[in-house]
């Protein structure tokens, strides 16, 4: 997730520029730059790390110009330094493009630049989109662009201006946000309005597959055709720090519902069903004999990464029938593991610089085995450190109480499980399909789930007084209900507890009474009927129970009152829906009593202290 800003008009381009990647930095701040065009001559200015350092350099230098391009950069495709940050040029510096978005195909398109003799400067995927437009351009920008972006797969958001073509911004969008702001004498492009906001509330959101050119003057709007169209501008009334949230009043709230296009962004490029695998090779790149040798398996995490990891337990050992075993990164690092050649050690961390899980990897390392991270911060302490990183593709996350990083997690540990199984040949053909075919309908399952919301803000309107929860899950499932109960302690200040069910006879039963409301995933399965009896057991104590189920599955009906419906999906991927509605649940319950949501007491963000 990038921020991206395009301005042309009257005023000069460079503090509007700065104004809106200002705005934009939420959506990633590993480098910024800026591009501005003066009477047919390119300015370029780039630096690794905050917008602040590029404030710095621009400093130094009287930049002037009336249009221009600026980027601020959360890395996928290459480390974020300077010569990675965007803006991104062709052979000759004539293009020059900004974008926000995965190019899945980069690989295979730069090979051919490359023979055809374009000479590229950076790791990017965005640096193909430059030498693209460079090959096609035959005196029309928009053409050149429309062209390129057909060769494109995967998504993109993208500005363009050239020194061929002055006084004009091209843009296009394919899966990854884009407006275009009007005003008078002056257009803009950007990622979100935020960035806008200052100069123009009057905007049109560009479609997938729609493209736009952009001058003082006005816009012109052309469909995946290229034919040209027309299209209605809205007013948008959201004050500033409204509009920095995408219009969601907490970014808890906004990234728990950018969870679909979170695992649609982290299984780009990555998964085929065509192929039926999984491809790894870029990140991994392991010889058969390599992945034969992997006996044991440690993931070792804190926090929410903990739990995705006990999730990757079970999915580590069904797809690939490694033995697995899970360890607080706290606990890991002292209880001096026996570690020994042949042992794989997965960390796993939304920020790359949990004190204890980077402790834990140096004991891992010390004790020379092989060590890989999940990880979302490119180029963090721990992707640093570690022999191999596989990236999740979240963007960056706010909100203290992890949600969308969890997603990107569990992606993640199924695409690992996957591809060990593909050589390991521990699952037939069909059955890697069939997981992987049912891995690419989440998305949408997942939109339809974030749909319901209402029905669990409904719930939390009606428990939000209580004072504990008990969640129960099984199998898969269960460190689902510990990470339910997890966001509930974070956010809502209340105490919860997630439990086995199959446990709860041992214990947590004592605790039922007519006040407790249990929360209890309860999809179809292997485990159903067993849930089951759990339900009736919790029932004949007087508990509240509400469930989370399986859409059509009449028999829960019958038994309980409050029921929510999921999306039917394969048992093994119930975990991706069922964490939803609990962050729903967590988030309005919090709400209603008036918790800071985003910066709950006591918790930080990222733990890099013991
Ligand atoms: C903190 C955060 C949690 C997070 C945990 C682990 O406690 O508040 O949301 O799950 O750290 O963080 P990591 O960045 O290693 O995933």
């Amino acid at each position: 997730m990038c921020g991206i800003i395009g301005y042309v008009g009257n005023k000069e381009v460079v503090p509007v520029l700065i104004n809106g990647l200002r705005k934009l930095e939420y959506r990633g701040y590993d480098s910024a730059g800026i591009t501005v065009l003066n009477k047919n001559k390119l300015i370029l200015h780039r630096c690794a790390g905050k917008l602040i350092n590029l404030e710095q350099e621009l400093q130094k230098f009287l930049i002037r110009g009336k249009i221009g391009l600026g980027h601020t950069r959360w890395a996928t495709h290459g480390k974020p330094t300077r010569e990675n940050a965007h803006p991104h040029t062709d052979c000759k510096g004539n293009f020059v493009v900004v974008h926000n978005g995965i190019i899945e195909n980069y690989l295979t398109l730069r090979k051919k630049l490359v023979k055809e003799g374009h000479k590229f400067n950076s790791d990017t995927d965005t640096e193909v989109i430059a030498h693209l437009i460079e090959k096609y351009f035959k005196g029309d920008l928009l053409k050149a662009t429309q062209r390129a972006v057909k060769d494109l797969k995967g998504s993109y958001a993208l500005g363009v201006i050239s020194t061929l073509y002055p006084g004009k911004i091209v843009a296009a969008r394919h899966g990854s946000p884009l407006i275009v702001g009007i005003s008078e004498k002056e257009n803009f492009i950007a990622s979100d309005v935020s960035a806008i906001l200052a100069y123009t509330k009057k905007v049109i959101s560009l479609e997938d597959g729609e493209t736009a050119i952009l001058d003082f003057k006005g816009v012109k709007f052309f469909n995946s055709c290229d034919r040209e169209i027309h299209k209605n501008s809205r007013t948008i009334e959201w004050d500033p720090m409204m509009a920095e949230k995408g219009g969601y009043k907490h970014f808890m709230l906004k990234e728990i519902c950018e969870q679909a296009d979170v695992v649609r962004d982290t299984l780009r490029g990555r998964i085929c069903l065509e192929k039926g695998g999984v491809f790894l090779e870029e990140e991994i790149g392991w010889k058969k004999e390599e992945i034969d040798e992997i006996s044991r398996i440690f993931i070792v995490a804190c926090g929410t990464s903990y739990h995705s990891g006990l999730i990757g337990k079970y999915v580590l050992e069904d797809f690939a029938k490694i033995p697995c075993e899970v360890d607080l990164a706290s606990e890991f690092r002292y209880r001096n593991p026996l570690l020994r050649k042949g042992d794989l050690v997965v960390v796993v961390t939304q920020s790359g610089e949990t004190a204890d899980t980077l402790a834990a990897l140096r004991e891992a390392k010390k004790k020379k085995v092989k060590t890989l991270a999940i990880c979302n911060v490119m180029d963090s302490s721990i992707a640093q450190e570690c022999d191999y990183v596989v990236y999740t593709r979240c963007g960056l996350e706010v909100g203290v109480a992890s949600t969308k990083a969890f997603m990107g997690q569990l992606v993640v540990l199924y695409l690992l499980g996957l591809y060990f199984a593909k050589f390991r040949k521990s699952l037939s053909i069909l059955r890697i399909k069939q997981i992987i075919s049912a891995l690419l309908e989440l998305p949408v399952k997942i939109e339809k789930t974030i749909e319901m919301q209402d029905i669990i803000r409904d719930y939390a309107h009606r428990f939000f007084r209580k004072s504990d929860f008990l969640y129960l899950g099984r199998n898969v499932n269960y460190p689902i209900a510990l990470e339910g109960a997890l966001k509930l302690k974070e956010i809502a200040y209340i105490h919860a507890e997630g439990y086995a069910a199959g446990e709860m006879k041992h214990g947590p039963i004592a605790l039922i009474d007519e006040n407790m409301p249990i929360l209890v995933i309860a999809n179809q399965g292997k485990v159903y009927d067993k849930i089951l009896s759990n339900i009736k057991e919790v029932k004949a104590r007087d508990g509240i129970v509400i469930v989370l189920a399986t859409k059509g599955d009449r028999k829960i009906a019958k038994e309980v009152e409050d029921v929510f419906y999921l999306p039917k999906t394969l048992e093994i991927l119930t975990p991706f829906l069922n964490v939803i509605p609990l962050q729903f649940l967590a988030y309005y319950i919090a709400l209603k009593r008036g918790c800071d949501v985003d910066q709950p007491r006591n918790l930080a963000k990222s733990v890099t202290v013991e």
